[in-house]
C-alpha cells in the first residue's frame, strides 16, 4: 500500500506539471477577447446600440429616446482605452460603465462611485464580466472600426438574420 502512494505523489506532480501550460495560453486567448460572442454582447448583452447604433455608427437604429453614441467606427481608441471606457464609463458624460466590478476594486482610475462630486459618477450600463468586455473590444476592432460606412451583409450578420426589419433600407 505504502509504496503505491510513493509513486502516486510524484506522478501527480508531473501531471500537474504538464498540465500548467496550456492552461496559460488558454486564459491569454481568452483575454484577447472572441469577436463572435462580443457580437452579441453588443447586441444583446449591453445594447451598445441603443446609443450607438448597431453600426456602431451613432445613427442606424438608435433608440430615440437615449443619448446618442460618437462613431464608434472611427474611433482612434487603441484596446487599452477601449477597454477602459467600455468598462469604466466615461465621468461626466452619458456612457455608462459595464464591468461589473468597476468602481470596487480600484480597476477605474482608483476610484469608487462615492468618491465622485454628486452627479459626476459615471451611470451603470447593463454590466457584464471584464471577459465580455474584452470580447465586445474584439467585436468592434474585427466588425467595426475602420470599417466605412455600414453595409447590408453587415447588419444582417449583426442581426442574425438575413430579412431583419433594420437592414431593408441598405438593400
Ligand atoms: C446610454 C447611451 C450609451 C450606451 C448604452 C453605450 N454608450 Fe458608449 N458612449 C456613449 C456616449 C454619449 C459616449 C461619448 C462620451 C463622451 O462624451 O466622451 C460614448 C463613448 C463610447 C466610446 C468611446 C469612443 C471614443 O472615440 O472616445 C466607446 C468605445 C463606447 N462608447 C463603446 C460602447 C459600448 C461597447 C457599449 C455597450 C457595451 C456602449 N458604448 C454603450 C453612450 C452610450
Amino acid at each position: 500500500m505504502s509504496s503505491s502512494t510513493n509513486v502516486t505523489i510524484p506522478v501527480a506532480a508531473l501531471m500537474l506539471a504538464l498540465v500548467a501550460p496550456p492552461v496559460h495560453a488558454q486564459s491569454a486567448e481568452e483575454q484577447a477577447g472572441d469577436p463572435e460572442r462580443g457580437r452579441v454582447v453588443y447586441r444583446s448583452v449591453g445594447y451598445c446600440g441603443n446609443c450607438h447604433g448597431w453600426a456602431g455608427d451613432g445613427k442606424s437604429g438608435t433608440n430615440l429616446q437615449a443619448p446618442v453614441g460618437p462613431n464608434l467606427r472611427e474611433t482612434p481608441l487603441d484596446t487599452e482605452a477601449l477597454i477602459e471606457v467600455i468598462g469604466c464609463g466615461r465621468p461626466e458624460s452619458p456612457m455608462p460603465f459595464h464591468d461589473r466590478a468597476a468602481y470596487r476594486d480600484g480597476r477605474c482610475f482608483g476610484m469608487d462611485l462615492d468618491d465622485f462630486a454628486p452627479g459626476a459618477a459615471p451611470k451603470r450600463g447593463k454590466t457584464f464580466s471584464d471577459r465580455d468586455v474584452a470580447n465586445v473590444v474584439a467585436y468592434l476592432e474585427t466588425y467595426v472600426i475602420g470599417r466605412g460606412e455600414p453595409t447590408f451583409e453587415e447588419c444582417t450578420e449583426f442581426y442574425d438574420n438575413p430579412s431583419a426589419h433594420a437592414c431593408s433600407s441598405l438593400q
